[in-house]
C-alpha cells in the first residue's frame, strides 16, 4: 500500500476539486437548487466536483474503494471517503464555511486527510503520525480543560431527533459552556485542529462529513471518539473531539463515550 502516492495525489486532488468548487460559488446564482430532503440541498456543484474527484482516483488507484456523499459507493480494504462540498447551505447562500474533504481509511483505521475550503484560503492535510497541518505550518489543538471556558462547535441535522440536541445544548449552557454552529462539520473539526474552538459535537455525521476531519484533530494532539466502531464508515455515528484536557468533562456532560 502506497501511502505516500495516496497522500500526494489527494492534496493535489483536493486543490484540483477546490477550485472546480470556487468557480461555481463565485457563479453561484447560476445553480439550480435541489432538495434532498428537508433543510439538505444540493446542486450540479457538488455532483461535478465529486465526479471529478472519482475519476482522478479510479485512475490512480483502481482497486480502491470510494464512498461518496453524493454518489455513494462502497467499501474495500483501502476506501476513499469523500464529501466534495460540506457545508451545501453555506455554499449554496454565500457563506464561506464549505470544503472539500477527502479521507482514506485503510483496514478500519483513518490513514490520511486532507480539507480544503478555499474561500477561506484554508488547505488542511493530516497523515496519521505525520501532524497536522494547515498552508503548510504545524497545528495543535488548544489546551482548555473547563467547560466554563470552553467555545465549542455543536452541530445538528434532521437525521437525528430534535430533543437530545436541544436538552444537550441547555445541559452544556448551564455549565457556562460558549458555542458556534459554522453549518460545515468539516470547517468544525477544522477549526477545533488549529485550536479556534476547543471541542465539536454532533450526535450523527456520515463517514464522509468525519473521517478527514477526525484525523486532522488526532494528529494535531486532540481526541476523538470511535467513530468507525461497528458500521460507521457505512453507516456513519456520533462524533465528539476535544482537547485532551477538555475530552473528558465533554464526554461526560454529553453522556458519550
Ligand atoms: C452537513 C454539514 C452540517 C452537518 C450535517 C452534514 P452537507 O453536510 O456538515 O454542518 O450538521 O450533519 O450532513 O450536507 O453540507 O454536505
Ligand atoms: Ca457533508
Amino acid at each position: 500500500m502506497d501511502l505516500k502516492r495516496r497522500v500526494d495525489t489527494a492534496r493535489a486532488l483536493a486543490d484540483e476539486a477546490a477550485s472546480l468548487a470556487l468557480d461555481h460559488f463565485q457563479r453561484r446564482a447560476e445553480l439550480r437548487v435541489e432538495k434532498k430532503g428537508l433543510q439538505d440541498l444540493v446542486s450540479r456543484a457538488d455532483r461535478e466536483v465529486e465526479a471529478l474527484i472519482r475519476d482522478r482516483l479510479a485512475q490512480a488507484f483502481p482497486n480502491d474503494a470510494l464512498l461518496g456523499e453524493e454518489g455513494g459507493g462502497g467499501t474495500a480494504e483501502g476506501t476513499w471517503v469523500v464529501d466534495p462540498i460540506d457545508g451545501t447551505t453555506n455554499f449554496l447562500r454565500g457563506l464561506p464555511h464549505w470544503g472539500v474533504s477527502i479521507g482514506f481509511v485503510l483496514r478500519g483505521r483513518v490513514e490520511l486527510g486532507v480539507i480544503h475550503a478555499p474561500a477561506l484560503g484554508e488547505r488542511y492535510v493530516a497523515t496519521r503520525g505525520g501532524g497536522a497541518t494547515l498552508n503548510g505550518e504545524r497545528i495543535r489543538v488548544s489546551d482548555t480543560s473547563a467547560l466554563p471556558e470552553a467555545l465549542l462547535g455543536l452541530g445538528s441535522s434532521r437525521r437525528t431527533p430534535l430533543p437530545p440536541y436541544t436538552e444537550r445544548l441547555a445541559a452544556l449552557l448551564q455549565a457556562g459552556v460558549e458555542y458556534r454552529r459554522l453549518g460545515s462539520a468539516t470547517m468544525h473539526f477544522a477549526a477545533v485542529a488549529r485550536g479556534s474552538l476547543d471541542g465539536y459535537f454532533e450526535a450523527h455525521l456520515s463517514a464522509w462529513d468525519a473521517c478527514a476531519g477526525l484525523l486532522l484533530v488526532e494528529e494535531a494532539g486532540g481526541r476523538t471518539n470511535d467513530f468507525l466502531a461497528g458500521d460507521g464508515l457505512r453507516e456513519g455515528n456520533a462524533a465528539l473531539v476535544a482537547g485532551p484536557g477538555l475530552y473528558p468533562a465533554l464526554a461526560a456532560a454529553l453522556g458519550v463515550g
